[in-house]
């Protein structure tokens, strides 16, 4: 079998959880990685490794715009999101929920329009979006996060057919919970109360949702776009 080719990817979120192991499964698949984040976590560890370091806010679409070499990225992979805090809609500021959307949504959508141009231009890209089963279901006490990841669900869909014919394939993956720092904040209960509606009766790991990422950024993932891949451990019944 050919060796894959070398790609230069764009991992967002890269400091932490998820985004890290992403970026830690393409280095060692050869690619060159641009790991983004808000601060370099565990990438500053790596940065010998890496194609570059960036640290800067997703929100920023003139800062996105102006990483050095956007225009030449093959692979995009993005985990920059937060979940906010923990309440029902009616007691959540609005300035929460605008953050989040802000973060999640439209942090989703600057990356895109910024890489997008470039692959569609040389015939070739791979988009992975990580969004969340909340974003199927509703997670109660996390309207925004839930309602962010359903957006970017649907987003993911509909870019995915504006450009089903240019080799440039848009997926995304919504797993359970998974194992990361961004649980720290999840108040007493709440982990085991989710962990009880996984099938498979634990979290997930952050090298678990890479694993089915990579394959969404190789050449072997052909033909298919526009999807939504679950990684709940049975949990998602659609
Ligand atoms: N951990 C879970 O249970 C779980 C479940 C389903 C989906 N997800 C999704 O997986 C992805 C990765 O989450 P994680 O669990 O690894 O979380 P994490 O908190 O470990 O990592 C998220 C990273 O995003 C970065 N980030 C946040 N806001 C940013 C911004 N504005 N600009 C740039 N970077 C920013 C953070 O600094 C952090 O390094 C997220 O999209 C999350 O919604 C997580």
């Amino acid at each position: 079998m050919a060796a894959a080719e070398a790609r230069t990817a764009l991992v967002t979120g890269a400091g932490s959880g998820i985004g890290a192991e992403c970026a830690e499964w393409l280095l060692a698949r050869g690619h060159d990685v641009v790991a983004v984040d808000l601060r370099a976590g565990r990438m500053a560890a790596r940065a010998d490794e890496l194609h570059a370091v960036v640290e800067l806010d997703v929100t920023d679409a003139a800062a996105v715009e102006a990483v050095d070499g956007i225009d030449e990225i093959d692979i995009v992979v993005q985990c920059a999101a937060i979940g906010g805090p923990s309440a029902p809609l009616t007691e959540l500021p609005i300035d929460d929920w605008e953050r989040i959307m802000a973060v999640n949504v439209t942090g989703v959508v600057n990356v895109m329009k910024a890489t997008l141009p470039g692959m569609v231009r040389r015939g070739w890209g791979r988009v992975v979006n990580v969004a969340s089963i909340a974003g199927k279901e509703g997670d109660p006490g996390l309207s925004a996060y839930s309602a962010s990841k359903g957006a970017v669900i649907a987003l993911t869909k509909a870019v995915a057919k504006e450009l089903a014919t240019t080799g440039v394939l848009v997926n995304c993956v919504a797993p359970t919970v998974t194992d990361t720092p961004m649980l720290a904040g999840a108040p007493p209960g709440v982990l085991d109360r989710l962990v009880d509606r996984i099938p498979m009766g634990r979290m997930c790991r952050p090298s678990e949702v890479a694993e089915l990422v990579g394959w969404l950024c190789s050449d072997e993932c052909s033909f298919s776009t526009g999807a939504c891949y679950d990684i709940t451990g049975g949990r998602a019944t659609y």
